[in-house]
């Protein structure tokens, strides 16, 4: 399976790249980095066995052939990455923050149209997963929740990918009920956080933290927490990111979360 890596110099892409490397059955035709533009990826990154030419713009890299097109870049550059692969032919694995439910309205649009699979997850990590599962099933029990979003203080996006998708999925399960409704609350209505989906989000931004995600389900007298947090390692990813490589072409449309591809 021919694969192009978006962001494949960067904290995730390097080590879904040397991850490609490690496989037998995926190879790496292309890479995109702008600064690394012109080398071969292995010398980018150290590791020499990766002879992929790095392309500026995903387009140039596009110009060779290939099975999946892998996002891992910043959302202002993905959407765009996204389309032009689907474009070109390919089925697409995102990786990368930060795109909105109109966004993947329009890509799920494109990819129908050209009859390619695209499969987003906002978390790659296996603890993750499970977390979005045990909460799914949680919140068919309990009716009062909210997530809170923890990242270091630079990240771009807020709230994160992997909160994106949680209240995605929960709002999908059901509305969750709110005490004060939120144009009753006084105060500023920023206070309650952001309603993504029908779920309230508040994202926290501070140093000290690499990606962690938490959702509270309250019930009279008792508390729920499913809490996830990331070590400093982008290895939790890569597992997750080649298993999405190998099924995305087994999809048609846009499809959001690991579980559409196994039984989690
Ligand atoms: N789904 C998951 O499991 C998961 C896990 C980890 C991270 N992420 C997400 O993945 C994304 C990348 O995170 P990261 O920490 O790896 O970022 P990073 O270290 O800053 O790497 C970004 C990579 O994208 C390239 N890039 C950035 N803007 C570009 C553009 N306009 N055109 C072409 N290449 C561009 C960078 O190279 P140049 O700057 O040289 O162009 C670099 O290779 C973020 O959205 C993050 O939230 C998702």
């Amino acid at each position: 399976m021919r694969v192009i890596l978006a962001g494949a110099t960067g904290w995730a892409g390097s080590a879904v790249a040397r991850g490609i490397a490690r496989s037998k059955d995926l190879q790496l035709v292309a890479a995109v980095a702008r600064t690394a533009a012109g080398q071969a990826l292995g010398a980018a990154i150290g590791q020499p066995t990766l002879t992929a030419t790095v392309h500026a713009t995903a387009n140039a890299a596009l110009t060779t052939p290939c099975d999946v097109f892998v996002e891992f870049t910043k959302p202002d550059a993905a959407k765009a990455n996204i389309m032009a692969a689907l474009e070109a032919g390919a089925h697409v694995v995102v990786g990368t923050s930060g795109l909105s439910d109109a966004d993947y309205a329009e890509i799920d649009t494109v990819a129908r149209r050209t009859g390619r699979g695209v499969l987003a997850c906002g978390n790659f990590a296996l603890t993750v997963v499970l977390l979005q599962r045990f909460a799914e099933i949680a919140a068919r029990y309990l009716d009062h929740f909210e997530i809170i979003d923890y990242a270091h203080e630079d990240k771009p996006d807020a709230p994160s990918g992997t909160a994106r998708e949680l209240a995605f999925r929960l709002g999908q399960v059901k509305a969750p009920h709110s005490g004060v409704p939120l144009d009753q609350v006084r105060g500023p209505r920023e206070a309650r956080g952001a309603t993504l989906n029908g779920v309230q989000v508040h994202s926290v931004r501070l140093p000290g933290y690499v990606i962690g995600v938490e959702v509270v389900f309250g019930a009279p007298g008792q508390r729920l927490h499913l809490a996830h947090h990331a070590g400093s390692s982008a290895e939790p990813y890569v597992d997750g990111t080649l298993l999405a490589i190998r099924q995305v072409a087994t999809l048609e449309g846009e499809h959001r979360g690991f579980h559409s591809v196994t039984s989690l």
